[in-house]
């Protein structure tokens, strides 16, 4: 991802911690600096900024007042405030107003960076929530199907152009991508919508159950036939039938179903009557059916006319615009249902979602959220909560100082290290990290540690 550099405006009457703040932040973000309330408030109106650095105690305007007036212009924008250890009340009137977090005078800077980051992902993922809500609000919903990718909205527009009519529709997806929801937004845009939607699954009948369910019996046709029973093309009359999984449907099954279609009409099993049904067939399968036709095992004149409008349904993988939307819609669902406050996920935690290939595709997503809802200790789910976050490689990004940054930030947890655990005393701090106290001092400087003697 190739983001824009955050903006940090820092605000205090010293000329020092400004250039403190510039030499710690102005190679990772856009700094600016402001010596007065009323400077830093100016540049507020004409620069965009994510982040404000703001010391409490200045002459003429307070800390607390610049606080009001950038939160009363500005919600968005994340203020950290600086105080020395006496103004710890003012620290604690500050948070109320709306600022992020406070930081005591004097601080090491590795404490100020890892709350400038907090911050940032903070405001980061406020936004990204509010963006999800809003674009939850356009049209991103069809009947039950949720969905904003170019592969849905075609989808949507197919349903509504073959929903009318009476044709045979064919619906070929992976496991979970939705098929039976398709089905019943089909039915529920046909002219049949407010007659049954009858579902059968083909695959979970025993074969010699099949036909009955289908068709239906009459009593005493068969062993255990102790009532009449009617079948599901009865049942689904004036309405829609589902023939889930219908690539498991017998081959015997085949013949019957195909004269069915044929004299639009059943015979109940043991029964001697015609009885004329009016029903439209929607069929799903998850396999490949021209393997199953070329090796003899699916009748290929059912096929063609089951198949008269085929449908596609594409994997989860191929249309990632639709995981934060609908991971944004279970998310809502499962709070509603477990009374859980769970905000969102966090950048990295959605990036994974992203990355990660759905081989159960909604389903998987849908099993997923609900788990880390139950599961969820904070209000917002971390990269670490998610199963597969360990297998989310990221490429290496493109960066000369990639190594020398890696070991400068190494150098200075450890030398902060030394140096809190012997009260600042460089000396000691030396002696522990095994090098000179003038090397240490050099190292120091070299690394830009805001430290005081
Ligand atoms: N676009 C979508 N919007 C919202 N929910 C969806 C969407 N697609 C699927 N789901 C949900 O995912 C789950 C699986 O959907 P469905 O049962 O329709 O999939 P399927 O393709 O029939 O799967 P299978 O082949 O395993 O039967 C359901 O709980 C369904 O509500
Ligand atoms: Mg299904």
């Amino acid at each position: 991802m190739t983001e824009q550099k955050p903006t940090i405006l820092a605000i205090d009457d010293e000329a020092d911690m400004l250039e403190t703040y510039r030499s710690i932040l102005a190679k990772k973000y856009n700094f600016l600096s402001a010596a007065t309330g009323q400077k830093g408030l100016d540049l507020l109106k004409k620069e965009p900024v994510d982040l404000v650095l703001l010391d409490m105690k200045m002459p003429k305007m307070s800390g607390i007042q610049v606080l009001k007036l950038i939160k009363e212009s500005d919600q968005e924008i994340e203020v950290i405030v600086i105080t020395a250890s006496k103004e710890i009340e003012t620290a604690v009137e500050a948070m109320k107003l709306g600022a992020y977090d406070y930081i005591v005078k004097p601080f090491d800077t590795s404490e100020l960076k890892i709350l400038i980051e907090r911050a940032l992902n903070n405001k980061a993922l406020a936004r990204e929530n509010l963006y999800l809500k809003e674009t939850l609000k356009e049209t991103t919903t069809y009947c039950d199907l949720i969905g904003r990718s170019a592969a849905m909205k075609n989808l949507f527009a197919t349903i509504d152009k073959v929903a009318p009519t009476d044709s045979t529709i064919l619906i070929n997806g992976e496991s979970g991508t939705g098929k039976e929801l398709v089905a019943r937004a089909i039915h529920k845009k046909s002219k049949r919508d407010g007659k049954p939607f009858v579902a059968i699954n083909c695959a979970a009948i025993p074969e010699n159950l099949l036909e009955s369910e289908l068709f239906g019996h009459e009593r005493g046709s068969f062993t255990g036939a102790l009532e009449r029973k009617t079948g599901k093309f009865e049942l689904a009359d004036g309405g829609t039938l589902f023939l889930d999984e219908i690539g498991c449907m017998p081959a015997a099954m085949q013949s019957k179903l195909l004269r069915v279609l044929e004299a639009k009409a059943i015979e109940r099993l043991g029964g001697e009557k015609s009885i004329p049904v009016n029903v439209r067939i929607i069929s799903a399968t998850n396999i490949n059916f021209q393997k199953e036709i070329d090796e003899g095992k699916f009748r290929s004149d059912l096929y063609y006319r089951l198949n008269v409008i085929p449908l596609n349904l594409t994997p989860l993988r191929e249309r990632k615009d639709d995981i934060p939307l609908l991971t944004e819609y279970f998310l809502g669902e499962f709070n509603k249902e477990l009374n859980k406050k769970i905000k969102g996920l966090s950048p990295e935690a959605l990036k994974a979602f992203a990355d990660y290939d759905w081989p159960g595709n909604v389903r998987e997503l849908q099993n997923m959220i609900e788990r880390l809802v139950v599961l969820a200790g904070g209000d917002t789910v971390e990269l670490a909560d998610l199963p597969f976050s360990g297998v989310v490689t990221e490429p290496m990004a493109q960066d000369e100082n990639l190594l020398k940054n890696a070991m400068e930030d190494h150098e200075k947890k450890l030398l902060l290290r030394a140096l809190s655990e012997h009260n600042n005393n460089r000396t000691a701090a030396a002696k522990a990290l095994g090098i000179a106290r003038s090397s240490l001092n050099s190292r120091i400087e070299a690394l830009g540690l805001a430290l005081s003697d």
